[in-house]
């Protein structure tokens, strides 16, 4: 299968050398969707937010999923390369620097983040996961983040679809591969809240301010 590019709105900061923060929505949104969860971040940074080229049943994803929370690794390993060469390409049309990339990403948005993360260590400056799940069933043990870059996660007790296990044991992979990991678990469910994104902009501004 041939890569294709992704649906996408760029809005340049007005000013050069600028962070991009890189919009992933969940299941059955569009890149309108996390545009005003990023003006809550500021507005200093470009913005980069994509529609996932994945349809289920005519609900925009960033890669397949075989049942509820069991995912088509083939398929994300497939759209994680896919993501990267399209962003490889659009960084030279619209100018952002590739290497300042601040992934926010909800739900299956964070999943596909979260691949980024394990096929691409070193390639996001940053990563926001409100409620993730650990993207493979298998993650290699010698994955090595060489920048200590940080991530952010947010996670719901009462969230049907993780369970916090899984979620602990995801933090413990990244960690141990060098990432800098911040991980909340708040008393609610999947939907998101202000305290994600209040956590989250105190996280921003600690991290790239
Ligand atoms: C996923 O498929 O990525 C997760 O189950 C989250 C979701 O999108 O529902």
């Amino acid at each position: 299968m041939e890569f294709q590019t992704l649906k996408y709105i760029y809005q340049p900061a007005n000013r050069v050398g600028a962070h991009t923060l890189l919009l992933l929505h969940g299941t059955g949104g569009d890149e309108t969707d996390l545009l005003p969860i990023a003006q809550e971040f500021g507005n200093d940074f470009n913005i980069l937010s994509l529609r996932g080229n994945v349809s289920e049943n005519g609900m925009p994803r960033f890669f397949r999923r075989l049942g509820m929370g069991i995912f088509d690794e083939q398929d994300l390993t497939f759209r994680t390369h896919e993501i990267v060469d399209f962003l490889t390409k659009l960084s030279a049309k619209e100018g952002f620097d590739l290497t300042k990339l601040i992934a926010l990403g909800y739900s299956n948005g964070a999943n596909i983040a979260g691949s980024l993360l394990v096929l691409y260590p070193d390639f996001l400056a940053g990563a926001i996961l409100y409620r993730p799940m650990q993207p493979f069933q298998k993650i290699d043990l010698a994955l090595k983040n060489t920048k200590q870059t940080p991530i952010f996660m947010s996670n719901g007790a009462n969230d049907p679809t993780i369970r916090p296990s899984d979620t602990a044991s995801y933090v413990d992979i990244l960690k141990t591969a060098g990432f800098e990991v911040a991980n909340h678990t708040l008393p609610i469910g999947h939907n998101l809240s202000r305290e994600d994104l209040r956590l989250s902009v105190e996280w921003y501004h600690k991290h790239f301010n």
